[in-house]
């Protein structure tokens, strides 16, 4: 009876113990988390959570999409290395803070005026050029799944910004490419990197005087309550990336990828529907909200910011060589004015 009931005991442990073995490889899913820096209800930030509702259900609950937006995981530059580390798995970033990845080159897509609209904008993004530069972010552990365009730059100050001599010694936040700091410098301003995180209580307290952005984030951001003018002047585009850490991604199971890259192809396609209807919503609420005056820059003030800003593009040639630039401008469309 007693070498029984130990027999019995022995059957019953071993059964316990296959069944917790067996719990956790059914139950535990991949966990993919997505930190980003805006509101959830920017393009960005709704992409991001339909992103997690279609790899949640294109992989049948194997993968978990934790998504944590408005810099409440990470700011720009911590983000960055997290995913590199592997503490994040998936960002979308501005393409104009990937300097501190050690790849100097997405920085010329902040050349001012390059790219004229969006169609041009998303022309360029989808060029074959881009394969090199994507090399270059694989060699640093990141995979580019995608890019994201979000429409072209406006700027806003506590002064009206109609000529180019009208930044003359502003503090001018940019998000951290060298061109924006050659921009703002060549207009007589004083850049300032500050993570979009910090943006909003930059600007109320008088650290930074304007800044650059789209029209969807300076009003999902209020950044229209602590400034008093904004300028209509496309000088420049933001555009995202949708990374991961290439280890990572390459070693997801196989039944996994396929779920996972439609996932990824669908939030694409949402995001390029949602950007630019985003932008004019935002830029009739900012309106309407009589907080701030809005001014569109004519042909003539439009004229003398392209003239006061070539310098730029003459000045950062010896940092991403002739051939470089005019093989972009080749793909962007722009056509420099004779000087
Ligand atoms: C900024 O830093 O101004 C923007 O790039 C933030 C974002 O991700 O849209």
């Amino acid at each position: 009876m007693k070498r029984l009931f130990g027999k019995s005991l022995v059957v019953v442990l071993a059964a316990m113990l296959a069944a917790a073995l067996a719990k956790p490889a059914l139950a535990d899913p991949i966990i993919i988390k997505f930190s980003h820096v805006v509101s959830p209800d920017a393009p960005k930030g709704k992409a991001a959570l339909l992103f997690k509702q279609l790899a949640e259900k294109y992989t049948d609950g194997k993968v978990t999409v934790e998504v944590y937006p408005n810099s409440s995981l990470y700011k720009d530059k911590e983000e960055l290395e997290a995913l590199q580390l592997g503490s994040v798995q998936l960002l979308a970033p501005s393409i104009s803070k990937f300097g501190p990845l050690g790849v100097k080159e997405f920085d010329v897509f902040d050349l001012p005026f390059l790219m004229t609209d969006d169609s041009h904008a998303r022309q360029m993004m989808a060029s074959p050029m881009m394969a090199d530069l994507n090399k270059k972010l694989e060699d640093k552990g990141v995979e580019p799944l995608a890019y994201w365009d979000n429409g072209a730059h406006v700027y806003t100050a506590n002064v009206p910004l109609n000529m180019p001599d009208d930044f003359r010694g502003l503090k001018m936040r940019i998000q951290g490419s060298k061109v924006l700091d050659a921009v703002a410098r060549q207009l007589g301003a004083i850049p300032q990197i500050i993570a979009f995180g910090e943006l909003y209580q930059s600007l109320q307290t008088g650290v930074a005087d304007g800044e650059d952005n789209v029209p969807s984030n300076i009003w999902t951001q209020k950044l229209y309550d602590v400034q008093k003018y904004l300028t209509v002047s496309h000088h420049g585009r933001l555009t995202y990336s949708l990374i991961t850490n290439k280890k990572f991604w390459d070693a997801l199971p196989a039944d996994v990828r396929p779920g996972l890259d439609r996932a990824v192809q669908e939030s694409t396609a949402f995001f390029d529907d949602t950007a630019a209807k985003d932008n004019v919503t935002a830029m009739d609420q900012i309106k309407a909200s009589g907080k701030i005056q809005v001014h569109v820059l004519t042909d003539t003030e439009k004229q003398a910011w392209i003239a006061a800003l070539m310098p730029v593009h003459k000045e950062m040639q010896s940092r991403f060589g002739k051939d470089f630039i005019e093989r972009i401008y080749k793909a962007s469309g722009f056509v420099p004015p004779q000087s």
